[in-house]
């Protein structure tokens, strides 16, 4: 016992040092959980932070688990150890039995018999769990349990000064601090990115402020002779919006596998909300604002022509008539976002049979040096409230553009706000929002002319067009 407690004091005598280390914190947490498993003589331990809902825990950084283990699936609060959620300490003797153990059979495989979690509390909040795992029965003592107590102290103190400093930074570059969320979850990043790509996604995801997991869970898709054969890990979890996200990669053939992957993951799992991310069109979006992979990447000039002249005022027209006829009898506000929405916005006006306003907005776009958060440029000149506002889009890509436009127009009280966007890339959503009116559905390929351009080029085409790829690009001209 006596030994027990000397190395107890040991090991926290090493995590202090280690705080006051110039280590990153995602690096502490690792040590930490390292020097937790060492001396307590065990096979592992994890660190899971609660998501963004409060609902499930996400695998902050773990010791001594497989793999599969930790990309087991979500963990339940509320069925896994989930007195642990109130502030109790959980020993679970036996886990093929303990019925507080979401993942009886996983963890049997893992040859995991007995589990300690306790809560790690900050300012009195629970925000995760640290758990202990034994390959032997084990009836774990006070002694062992003040010790991970005090390991679960020290780990709130590392997220706190964590989080501390990412928001003193944000608050430093961005206009409206207020608005920023908080949750732990993204103020800890992992140190690898699998792919360039996923690395500026999520720097984009910032820039929206759209909290993010990494490689969150991987979901069993395949079993053979009652095991699991096959596991699918998506790229990212976006909590607020529910969803998870996988990016295309430009290997051969590996598109239609994780396009398969998708389609079993939708069937077995039907309340999984995931979406597949062209990596291509969206290196492309990065790249016409100087950033990713693809950035400074010269393009061969124009591929394959989608809409002619003709068939776009054909199409404007249409679109014209229809919100004349839902709009007759009011003057609405049409609100422009700079500026690619130019050419469209100056016809469909022309073809409007209803008195009509017009303002413009603009918002910073990602990579522009005004800051690291979305922030809204230039805004109406008239105001908005209690006018029926018709927002005019170029484009809807992803939508995280839109969902921020809309939130600022939401919060100005207009008697309504319908959107109407020229071309609609549905693929690539991600935002969840409505469009009113739309006037072609575009596939997820990078799309220049009538206003829209790639790196300030292409506007002013009379049609719109893919763009043609340059030699170094993988993917074959459609033109
Ligand atoms: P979102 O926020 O991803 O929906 O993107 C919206 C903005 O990205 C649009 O207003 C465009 O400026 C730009 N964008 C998205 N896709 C394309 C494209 O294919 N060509 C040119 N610009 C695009």
């Amino acid at each position: 016992m006596g030994k027990q407690l000397a190395g107890f004091n040991l090991a926290l005598s090493r995590i202090t040092d280690l705080l006051n280390s110039d280590q990153k914190p995602v690096e502490k947490l690792e040590s930490m959980i390292g020097i937790c498993s060492q001396s307590l003589g065990i096979r592992g331990c994890s660190l899971m932070l609660l998501d963004a809902q409060k609902k499930r825990l996400v695998h902050m950084v773990a010791r001594g688990l497989s793999e599969r283990y930790l990309r087991k699936g979500f963990v339940e609060v509320d069925r896994s150890l989930p007195e642990v959620m109130e502030g109790k300490v959980v020993k679970v003797a036996d886990v093929a039995t303990d019925p507080r153990v979401q993942f009886r059979d996983l963890a049997a495989e893992e040859h995991i018999v007995s589990i300690i979690g306790v809560p790690v509390k900050l300012k009195g909040e629970v925000v995760g769990s640290l758990r202990a795992y034994c390959r032997t029965r084990r009836e774990f003592t006070q002694a062992e349990e003040a010790f991970l107590m005090t390991v679960a102290n020290l780990v709130a103190f590392v997220l706190e000064t964590a989080r501390l400093t990412v928001e003193q930074r944000r608050t430093v570059e961005t206009a409206a601090p207020s608005e920023i969320p908080s949750t732990i979850s993204s103020s800890l990043r992992p140190s690898v990115f699998a792919h360039p790509s996923e690395e500026e996604f999520a720097h984009l995801l910032d820039f929206y402020q759209i909290d993010w997991v990494y490689e969150p869970r991987s979901f069993p898709i395949e079993w053979k002779d009652g095991k699991v054969s096959e596991m699918f890990t998506p790229d990212f979890y976006l909590p607020t919006l529910g969803l998870y996200v996988e990016m295309t990669t430009l290997k051969p053939g590996s598109t239609k596998d994780k396009k398969h992957k998708i389609r079993r993951l939708r069937e077995i799992y039907p309340e999984v909300n995931v979406k597949l991310l062209a990596r291509r069109d969206y290196d492309r979006l990065l790249a016409k604002y100087g950033h990713g992979p693809l950035a400074g990447s010269k393009t061969k000039g124009i591929g394959r022509i989608l809409f002619s002249p003709e068939q776009i005022q054909a199409r404007v027209r249409l679109l014209a008539r229809e919100i004349s006829e839902d709009y007759e009898g009011r003057r609405p506000l049409m609100v422009g976002v700079l500026r690619g929405v130019f050419c469209f916005m100056a016809d469909l006006m022309r073809y409007l049979n209803v008195p009509v306003e017009m303002d413009f907005m603009a918002i910073s776009y990602y990579g522009s040096q005004a800051g690291s958060a979305v922030r809204i440029t230039k805004d109406l000149d008239l105001n908005p409230e209690g006018r029926h506002i018709i927002l005019i889009e170029d484009i809807v890509d992803t939508g995280l553009t839109l969902a921020f436009v809309l939130a600022h127009l939401r919060s100005r009280r207009p008697a309504s706000l319908a959107v109407c966007t020229l071309l609609d890339k549905k693929v690539n959503r991600l935002a969840d929002v409505t469009v009113t009116y739309s006037g072609f559905e575009v596939p997820d390929e990078f799309v220049v002319g009538y206003g829209l351009d790639f790196n300030e080029e292409y506007r002013n085409l009379p049609f719109i067009a893919l763009l043609r790829e340059n030699q170094g690009d993988t993917r074959i001209d459609k033109a």
